[in-house]
């Protein structure tokens, strides 16, 4: 049973929540823009298409800039709009770089008589039209353009989407679906990761092995990597492009204004490339293309001549395929394992007067880089390219965090944020159990949309050196093109927002209201978008009186939420959620959104185990880290057990580090039971403690030890629970050695484990 009042301290928030709902609901039919303009005045003026109505285009602008416009109004309207130079057009299209300054910048009016676009260049015509296209309104057959004059231009030259297309290869038809959708919302760069452990995906004539076998791997893991054991589908699986797809590509994505960017990732993510060419390995091989994810060991051999010569060649074939200035050449998560006993590689570094391996890895692409330099390009790699020092023209992609990107601004090296906090696409965005299996993190839709590429810890000038932002989609739990659209959409949207619009400009609330405008359009377009961002989410909180309050939010306008308490399905007839539940006892909350006297997304579910102690002071000798610090000791002492997705917030990770707990019950109170969770997942770097002690004082500074354990046998959640004599204790203190380094044969060895633990339990 679950004793619900209502709670002082959250009347103000929900008042504020109230009342953005209604602000929400009253503007949801208004038109919106996204990424949101620099200005948009709207006016009460409509202009409405007729059949007689023509497009004039003035000089500079190729009729590509109309392929996609053209294709998406003939669906909305049934009828197509010619084209022609008639500067008296009632659509009609104009360069004028001298009264519009910014690069790819426009001047969208919209009157009752004409739409007009003045573009910067052609890129700002373009961008001025991608405007136009998400205006489109049709009802009863007519199309009609909401009045408004917009004058827009971006906010960072470089605004990037990646894919991989390794680990699951998605054909030519979906790489061209999904580059209008970058185009239509005014991202310019495609970042093609091409290459790696599970796949090669592009094809190389002078290297027909890339094509047959690297291509191909033999089977692949079925559910998640941290599931032990893995488990496989046995079907062989692959593909690649060949050159003349690449070209077709290419050209699709220059006709809208993106430029595509190859990734031939190296030293590392190379398992795929040594299958079909062993010698280019330390050991010789034989290798073969991995057949589930992570980081592996056998690399490119930094010590043999041949590599190079292979990547070169590689690269000869590469670069007529590509315009692109720049070129990434990966350099991510390169183990130095097998260089460490390389004789090859020890020579090399020998030879070259490096320090060590991290030098090597410099000397790798830095050689590569004065390579693609000679050839008149630039090069790109992810933030491991600092590791040994940054090559002179290098650019920076900083995943791992932004302190890549703020180290490259400081030392006056271009940067391209694009952290895996903020936007990895291929991680959860809700946390709901139905949500489908994802990569490691949660990064829901509110999270892409609030992050800010330029830190405070960059002055002006250094600031100039983030030249852009990009999200990344990775798809390893993206086996079909349905499942990385429900990944990649609505968050792409969000990313477009971050990479475009002024930063005065952006508005979670305001941007949810452009997105459910954008809705019918996406469903135009065929893609399976996600919804999951008006799901019911939570805040869970102390009360002043230390117990548990939970907090339900939906950004649904005109929705109410209803909840049970009993374990119950809710209903409109349940209890309709007003305010923060406090939590007395333990037992599950159950709730939904209703609208329109419909549920509306899945249903919410939170289960609580209310122990003694529960909202009582927990001193922590080392900091959990990292994604796994929850920024207060509360959650370990909240009654809420952290779930096997590790992504919720409850768990609390040490990497490398012990954990020391004490928890002060504020008295001395009778006490038979001691508890913890720990969760296991080798294959996420996840391990138990060597040791794990209870020790319980009434004083606080004199312990009895009252229970020891070492092994943890489960793979995921080990619930220790241990029923101890009854006996009066103030003070409870947790000990858990780390496992320290990751031991030899396990994934990663050498890196620091993670000790993850949540919910001290007393009773
Ligand atoms: C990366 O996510 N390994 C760049
Ligand atoms: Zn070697």
């Amino acid at each position: 049973m679950i004793k619900l009042f209502t709670s002082r301290i959250f009347f103000s928030c929900i008042l504020l929540c109230l009342f953005i709902t209604v602000i929400a609901k009253a503007q949801v039919k208004e038109e919106g823009i996204i990424p949101r303009p620099v200005e948009m005045i709207k006016t009460n003026e409509v202009f409405t298409f007729t059949k007689s109505i023509t497009i004039g285009t003035g000089a500079g602008i190729s009729a590509d800039n109309l392929t996609f416009f053209s294709a998406y109004f003939k669906s909305v309207a049934g009828y197509s709009l010619p084209l022609n130079h008639n500067i008296n057009a009632s659509v009609y299209l104009t360069i004028d770089s001298g009264s519009i300054t910014q690069p790819e910048g426009y001047k969208l009016l919209v009157t009752a008589k004409q739409i007009k676009i003045v573009g910067h260049d052609e890129a700002g015509v373009f961008y001025g039209l991608q405007s136009m296209t998400q205006l489109l309104k049709a009802t009863n057959g007519k199309v009609t353009v909401q009045g408004c004059t917009v004058t827009d231009y971006p906010r960072f030259a470089y605004r990037g989407m990646h894919l991989d297309v390794s680990r699951h290869f998605f054909k030519p038809e979906a790489i061209k679906k999904w580059i209008d959708l970058l185009a239509l919302y005014k991202i310019n760069t495609f970042h093609w990761h091409l290459t790696d452990d599970q796949g090669w995906r592009i094809e190389i004539k002078k290297y027909p092995l890339l094509q047959s076998i690297s291509a191909y791997r033999d089977e692949t893991i079925i559910g998640h990597k941290k599931d032990s054991p893995h488990k496989f589908d046995g079907q062989r699986y692959g593909g690649y492009y060949t050159q003349d797809e690449v070209k077709e590509i290419v050209k699709y994505a220059t006709q809208r204004h993106i430029t595509v960017i190859p990734e031939i990732e190296m030293p590392g993510h190379a398992l795929a490339a040594l299958a079909a060419y062993p010698q280019l390995g330390c050991t010789g091989g034989p290798y073969k293309a991995a057949t589930y994810w992570g980081i592996f060991d056998d690399v490119y051999c930094a010590g043999n001549d041949e590599t190079f010569t292979f990547l070169q060649n590689v690269m000869d074939e590469v670069l007529p395929l590509f315009p692109s200035k720049y070129i990434h050449i990966g350099g991510d998560e390169c183990p130095k394992t097998k260089w460490k006993t390389c004789p090859k590689c020890q020579k090399r570094i020998r030879d070259e007067h490096l320090k060590d391996e991290k030098e090597l890895q410099s000397y790798f692409i830095g050689r590569m880089e004065k390579y693609l330099n000679s050839k008149g390009r630039q090069i790109i790699g992810w933030d491991e390219i600092l590791e040994g020092g940054l090559t002179p023209g290098a650019t920076v992609m900083s995943w791992t965090g932004e302190e890549g990107g703020i180290a490259a601004a400081k030392q006056h090296h271009d940067a391209i944020m694009t952290p895996e906090k903020y936007v990895y696409l291929d991680y959860y965005q809700s946390l709901s159990p139905a949500e489908p299996l994802a990569g490691g993190g949660y990064t829901p839709l509110s999270k892409v949309y609030n992050y800010e590429p330029i830190t405070n810890e960059l002055s002006g000038d250094e600031a100039k050196y983030i030249k852009g932002v990009q999200a990344n989609a990775w798809s390893e739990y993206m086996a079909s093109p349905a499942q990385a659209e429900r990944q990649l959409f609505p968050r792409m949207l969000a990313l477009a927002e971050v990479a475009w619009s002024p930063k005065e400009n952006k508005n979670y609330p305001d941007f949810l209201k452009r997105l459910r405008y954008q809705q019918p359009l996406l469903k135009k377009l065929n893609i399976n978008a996600a919804d999951v961002f008006d799901e019911i989410t939570d805040s869970v909180t102390e009360t002043a009186d230390h117990q548990v309050a939970l907090s339900l939010q939906t950004t649904l306008p005109g929705s109410k939420i209803y909840f049970t308490n009993d374990g119950s399905t809710p209903g409109l007839n349940s209890k309709a959620y007003t305010d923060a539940i406090t939590i007395a006892s333990s037992g599950t909350i159950k709730a939904a959104v209703f609208s329109s006297g419909k549920q509306q997304g899945r249903t919410y579910e939170k289960s609580f185990n209310i122990h003694k102690a529960i909202g009582k002071t927990v001193t922590l000798k080392n900091h959990p880290q990292g994604g796994f610090n929850p920024g207060n000791t509360f959650g370990l002492v909240n009654g809420i057990f952290g779930s096997k997705l590790y992504n919720d917030g409850q768990w609390y990770g040490f990497s490398g580090d012990d954990l020391e707990a004490v928890v002060d019950l504020g008295s001395a109170q009778s006490v038979s039971q001691l508890g913890i969770n720990i969760l296991k997942y080798h294959w996420q770097k996840m391990w138990e403690p060597t040791l794990l002690t209870f020790e319980v004082s009434t004083d606080g500074s004199n312990y009895t030890e009252v229970y020891r354990q070492t092994d943890f046998p489960d793979n995921g959640i080990n619930a220790v629970r241990a029923n101890i004599k009854t006996q009066q204790a103030r003070y409870i203190r947790v000990k858990a050695t780390n496992k320290g380094i990751i031991p030899p044969g396990e994934y990663i060895p050498g890196a620091k484990a993670w000790m993850m633990v949540d919910e001290i339990v007393v009773n």
